[in-house]
């Protein structure tokens, strides 16, 4: 049993469950080993802070990468995301989040399920994130803050932020020539809340930062209200962001589709590895 029937109750309620130590230090020195070459790699996935010197974030490494593909797979995260979504799941979107040491910058208060209801077409947020931490996260390196319960409040339909906004407000001149769902993944996002709705959620639900040592992993719900901090700290604080949709939620209806790796199109559902799949 990975996961009970109170960590169920927990997720309803909260909107997100947290496994401290989850992964072994073992397993975490092996997704740690593999990050360097998938960092290196000049390509579309990869999104630089707009500094443009450090990663912020790759996108869709489940599928070139022989450790992301078998951690995507893994039986301690599917298994407890197929009890959740109650049947079978594909990966819907794997991202490596870098937030580094001195440089690592925010992201800014926002819901999920609507870039994936808006931009992708899902019909509904049966979707789960899984986030395994790969460094310790503490106050210091940027931590992800949610908003518990906030999730039961549904999709809040805020307005996109336009292109043109985008350039008044100073669209950094590393972003100023990729595509428009670059939106998506950078420190100014496309669909964020604004301060009166994230005050008046804050003020209902209050705010936690779930903290932990490497190889924790939290459970999080597609509506959850999350942001993190930028991290001025000397400590990297690598996250892997694994999302999960059920195979009955396939998104429909929208022509220009961002890629495969954004929003990927591989609806096989996912058969779990054995328990050792990473060692
Ligand atoms: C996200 O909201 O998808 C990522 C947040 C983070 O890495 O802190
Ligand atoms: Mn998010």
């Amino acid at each position: 049993m990975l996961i009970t029937e109170e960590h169920l109750r927990a997720y309803q309620e909260n909107g997100f469950i947290f496994l401290p130590e989850y992964f072994s230090k073992a397993e975490v020195e092996v997704m740690k080993a593999a990050l360097p070459r998938v960092f290196a790699e000049n390509s579309p996935q990869r999104v630089m802070e707009k500094e443009g010197s450090s990663v912020r974030s790759v996108y869709g490494s489940h599928v070139g990468n022989d450790v992301f593909h078998r951690l995507s797979r893994h039986p301690r995260i599917v298994a407890p995301v197929m009890r959740i979504l109650g049947g079978d799941v594909y990966v819907y979107q794997f991202k490596i989040n870098a937030k580094a040491a001195f440089g690592g910058d925010v992201w800014e208060w926002h819901q999920d399920y609507i870039f994936w209801h808006k931009e992708d077409g899902m019909p509904a947020a049966r979707a789960v994130n899984v986030i395994i931490f790969i460094d310790e996260v503490s106050e210091f390196n940027g931590p992800l803050f949610f908003i518990p319960g906030s999730h039961k409040e549904g999709m809040i339909d805020v307005p996109a932020r336009d292109a043109l906004s985008m350039n008044e407000a100073g669209v950094p001149e590393s972003y100023r020539h990729s595509p428009p769902w670059i939106t998506n993944l950078t420190a100014r996002l496309k669909y964020s809340l604004d301060r009166e709705t994230v005050a008046e959620m804050v003020a209902e639900h209050g705010i936690v930062a779930p903290k932990g040592s490497s190889g924790s992993v939290l459970f999080s719900h597609p509506n959850i209200i999350h942001g993190s901090p930028n991290n001025i700290s000397p400590f990297d604080r690598v996250l892997i962001i694994i999302t999960y949709n059920s195979t009955q939620n396939i998104p429909v209806g929208v022509v220009e589709r961002r890629p495969e790796f954004l929003a990927s199109h591989d609806f096989k559902p996912v058969v779990p590895l054995r328990d050792d799949a990473l060692l």
